[in-house]
């Protein structure tokens, strides 16, 4: 049976049978060590001369290689104890060897933290940059969040639902990705920007309670901070209000960091709030870093801040007209609904923003779920009436269905656990992340498509036009 190598600090003097990388071989002319690497980490493995076929399986291993060994579990002599190395007590003295399979020499070191390597190469490669141990632990506290956050939402009466892929446009302000119907020739899904219309209908169909870890897809340009896709808490409540869904969103947050990283401190509990208004002009960001200390041991801090009292609206200046600051689905504040027509840029929206160490990990917003003001609100950002009616008939069908007041929010996990993680990158805690400019590189997308694939779509691709 298989142990794995974290075990055998349990194993002194029993027998061990072990799977799992090469991670570095050392020879000492009479002795050969090798580095063993597994989920649990890293064993010393000890091949001595005096079997003499085994010692020269053992003089033929590489990095990377993949092997069985069984044998004997030792107490390393007091000198030569690695107190770096939870195994660093211990070492497994080898009498059957087995290779399991060969590798190439591997394109970079995986003993580092990789920060120094291009990301070209680890893109490639991510199955080799995923071995390491610094990502290696990104993604299991990644699982070991969301488990977290699934059994706190679970034990509030929150009911998880999967919502479609491939569904059609919603806005949250980037550009859709299409998807092309082979049924209905000329016409286009959209993969879902979030699932904001389909959590808002599931609270039509009396869910009450709305939670989904969702896959969203913007096509928008990359940064250290956004992918093309990534990954959202979503989250939705009927009967609520800001309050409600702020406080439920602040104590799952609490119990994530002292649970996942009991070592980090919360900058200020409760987390302080403050209005767009406030923030813009004392800190001129709507993402403030309210982390207390000075930089250097900043790594342990977290500095939580809500941001509440977004105006609903803004000027676009690439649209050239007044575009909803968060979702056209946002509640304007009761007191400023009568200023939408007269004053509609002074009109404050039901929204909040959670802020992580001055990153935006999160927003929501209470609802509109009022036919008549959706229309309105529709009407103040330029639609027509038919417009409106094709590109939303359905939801305002919907509120006239007996919709219930409701709200809710989103939060950017790959943002929450790179901060978690202390990484600068949420490409560090995204197992397979896409390039700057959206390319994944290891599988290579995205690719051209055959041409039996595009005449079954009756696409036809077009040479684009020197200038
Ligand atoms: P919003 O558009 O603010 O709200 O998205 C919520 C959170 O998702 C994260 N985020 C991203 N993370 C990585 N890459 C991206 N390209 C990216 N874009 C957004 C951010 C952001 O705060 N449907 C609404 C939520 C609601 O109203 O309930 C929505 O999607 O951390």
């Amino acid at each position: 049976m298989r142990t794995l190598v974290g075990e055998i600090v349990n194993k002194e003097g029993e027998k061990a049978e072990l799977m799992g990388w090469v991670a570095v071989r050392r020879d000492h002319g009479k002795i050969i060590f090798i580095d063993l690497r597994d989920r649990s980490g890293i064993c010393q493995l000890v091949f001595i001369g005096k079997d003499k076929e085994l010692y020269e399986k053992a003089s033929q291993l590489r990095s990377e290689w993949v092997i069985r060994v069984v044998g004997q579990v030792n107490k390393r002599p007091e000198n030569l104890v690695n107190p770096n190395l939870a195994t660093g007590k211990q070492e497994v003295l080898v009498e059957e060897l087995e290779v399991l399979n060969e590798a190439e020499t591997p394109a970079f070191d995986l003993a580092t933290d990789g920060y120094e390597i291009s990301e070209e190469v680890r893109m490639e490669y991510r199955y080799l940059d995923l071995r390491r141990e610094r990502l290696q632990r990104n993604l299991r506290m990644r699982s070991r969040g969301l488990k977290l956050i699934m059994d706190f939402l679970n034990e509030r009466g929150f009911i998880y639902v999967e919502t479609p892929i491939l569904g059609k446009s919603t806005p949250e302000g980037a550009r859709d990705y299409l998807v092309p119907s082979r049924l209905h020739q000329g016409k286009f899904y959209a993969l879902p920007q979030s699932p904001q219309q389909y959590k808002q209908l599931l609270m039509v169909a009396g869910l009450e309670r709305y939670f989904q870890i969702a896959r969203c897809f913007r096509d928008e340009d990359t940064r250290g901070d956004r992918q093309p896709e990534f990954t959202q808490l979503d989250l939705e409540m009927s009967f609520t209000n800001e309050e409600e869904v702020m406080r439920l969103i602040e104590e799952m947050l609490v119990y994530l960091a002292e649970n996942l990283v009991p070592e980090k401190k919360l900058a200020q509990k409760p987390f302080p709030r403050m209005t767009h208004k406030e923030a813009m002009e004392k800190y001129n960001s709507d993402k403030p870093d309210l982390r207390k200390s000075e930089l250097g041991i900043m790594n342990n801090e977290l500095g939580f801040v809500w941001i509440t009292d977004f105006p609903l609206l803004e000027y676009s200046e690439t649209e050239k007209k007044l575009v909803a600051t968060h979702h056209p689905f946002t509640h304007p504040k009761e007191e400023d609904i009568e200023k939408l027509d007269s004053d509609p840029k002074s009109v404050r929206a039901r929204a909040y923003d959670i802020v992580l160490n001055g990153f935006e990990i999160g927003g929501g917003s209470i609802r509109i779920h009022k036919p008549d003001l959706q229309e309105k609100m529709f009407e103040v950002l330029g639609l027509s009436k038919e417009k409106t009616e094709a590109d939303f008939g359905h939801l305002l069908k919907a509120f006239r269905h007996g919709a219930p007041p409701h709200g809710g929010i989103a939060l950017g996990l790959d943002r929450l656990f790179a901060i978690l993680s202390g990484e600068p990158n949420i490409r560090e805690v995204t197992a397979f992340p896409k390039t700057g400019d959206g390319r994944d590189l290891l599988m290579n997308a995205p690719s051209e498509a055959s041409k039996e694939q595009l005449k079954e779509l009756n696409i036809e691709i077009r040479k684009k036009k020197k200038d």
